[in-house]
């Protein structure tokens, strides 16, 4: 397994990273947000009579917040073409419909902006079309070898607004949009600057009709991002990079990025049974949709780590929902494994979970961050408690998982704050088959 760029490296050419940085979308919170697309639209540079794009699905569609987005356009002026064709988890062939799409109705300059409309796969779906119409040729020119030819974007393209209707993915402010290669059995992504949307509307009114079971995968989801972003590395245990371009997206974390885990942690896990429970609670729904923000902010600028690595060949075998198999890996490896690398820090995310750690010692206080999570899923009564149950793995099946992450996971791996080898994942895939009985 190889370290390049961490701490491992000769201490007499050690010369820490001194610079960080956080990029991101124009971003708008709060009930009503969603109609304020108007005036968004203007600050991004489109006036009215221009033609846009709703990439959106059919259940946004039939749930009326479609209609309501092109309604609150029309009112301004705007023309807006709708798209409702997305995948959940969108092939390359998804995404490449929608781009022929884009040419049909409107030749090669394509639309004068993009709305993305829904969790995650529609707006990686938007980010996806947006991109590849503005920089010409074909989808799989962008998507990473060896998929694709793994060409850089150069162009951002028209305006891109995106407007989450889960709270959970993070989509809306990552510069990645993540596409299934079913053939294959694998994801790729295109990974940019240019791929970022140019600003994120975030609307609890919107997320009210996410049904229960969703709504607390999307946010272990987002307590999977602030937790991990916590609890990774510190971007100045990286080595300087001679060159900004050079510096690698995940960074480590910083004061900045603490602090948005923190509040992400305390928003997410007080308000998820509330919003699981009673779906129309909108003050709880913005607290999600805020923590998840936050928890995105953080856990995609300083790193997503084992649990996220762990659960891609996860979800390409069996094809399960990122959130339910982030649920099931985080107790064994973020909450699990990973503990021993910094007992104090993991006592703080114990106690941000809500966990009574008073008369322990730091090492029993920091075990009562998994007691904790384990316990707040249990009371959603709506999530798998581990692998087993989630996809039937089993032991016979975890040496195979831990080869593939093994195998396809560096990116995410280098960034644990605990190293990893193949039969160290393997027992982390075992502890993690049954989290409760
Ligand atoms: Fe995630």
């Amino acid at each position: 397994m190889s370290y390049e760029r961490s701490v491992s490296a000769d201490p007499h050419e050690f010369s820490p990273e001194t610079v960080w940085e956080v990029q991101m979308p124009a971003i708008r919170v709060g009930a009503g947000a969603a109609g304020e697309l108007g005036y968004q639209l203007d600050q991004l540079g489109t006036t009215g009579d221009q033609r846009g794009l709703i990439v959106t699905d059919e259940n946004l569609v039939s749930l009326g917040h479609v209609e309501r987005i092109v309604d609150e356009l029309d009112a301004d002026g705007f023309d807006v073409d709708v798209f409702a064709n997305t995948e959940r988890e969108p092939s390359i062939s998804a995404v490449e419909a929608c781009i022929e799409f884009v040419r049909e109705e409107m030749g090669d300059a394509g639309y004068d902006f993009y709305l993305g409309l829904g969790g995650g796969s529609c707006m990686d779906t938007a980010k996806a079309t947006r991109a590849v119409v503005a920089n010409e040729g074909e989808l799989l020119d962008y998507v990473a070898a060896p998929t694709g030819a793994g060409e850089a974007l150069t162009q951002s393209g028209a305006p891109l607004i995106l407007l989450p209707t889960t709270a959970g993915t993070g989509s809306e402010i990552s510069p990645v949009a993540i596409l299934s290669v079913p053939e294959k059995n694998i994801k790729e992504g295109i990974s940019s600057p240019h791929v970022r949307a140019d600003a994120a509307v975030l609307d609890p009114t919107l997320t009210t009709t996410l049904p229960p079971d969703l709504t607390a995968k999307t946010a272990m989801d987002a307590l999977g991002h602030a937790i991990e972003g916590y609890t990774t590395h510190r971007y100045d245990d990286l080595l300087r990079a001679e060159d900004p371009a050079e510096r690698p997206v995940y960074a480590g974390r910083t004061g900045f990025t603490e602090m948005l885990s923190e509040k992400a942690i305390e928003l997410l896990s007080s308000n998820v049974r509330r919003v699981v429970n009673n779906g129309d609670d909108i003050e709880a729904r913005g607290a999600m949709l805020k923590g998840a923000l936050f928890g995105a902010i953080a856990g995609l600028t300083a790193g997503a780590s084992l649990a996220h690595a762990m659960a891609y060949p996860v979800g390409n075998n069996y094809h399960t929902y990122h959130g339910e198999t982030i649920a099931a890996l985080t107790p064994a490896s973020t909450l699990g494994y990973n503990v021993a690398s910094d007992p104090p820090r993991f006592e703080k995310v114990a106690k941000m979970l809500g966990a009574d750690t008073t008369g322990m010692s730091t090492r029993e206080a920091a075990d009562e961050a998994r007691k904790e999570f384990v316990s707040l899923q249990r009371d959603l009564n709506v999530l798998p408690s581990g692998l087993n149950e989630l996809a039937g793995i089993t032991a016979d099946d975890v040496g195979g998982l831990a080869e593939s992450t093994v195998e396809s996971q560096q990116r995410l791996l280098r960034c644990n704050p605990r190293p990893v080898t193949k039969e160290d994942v393997e027992e982390i895939f075992s502890d993690a088959l049954h989290n409760w009985e």
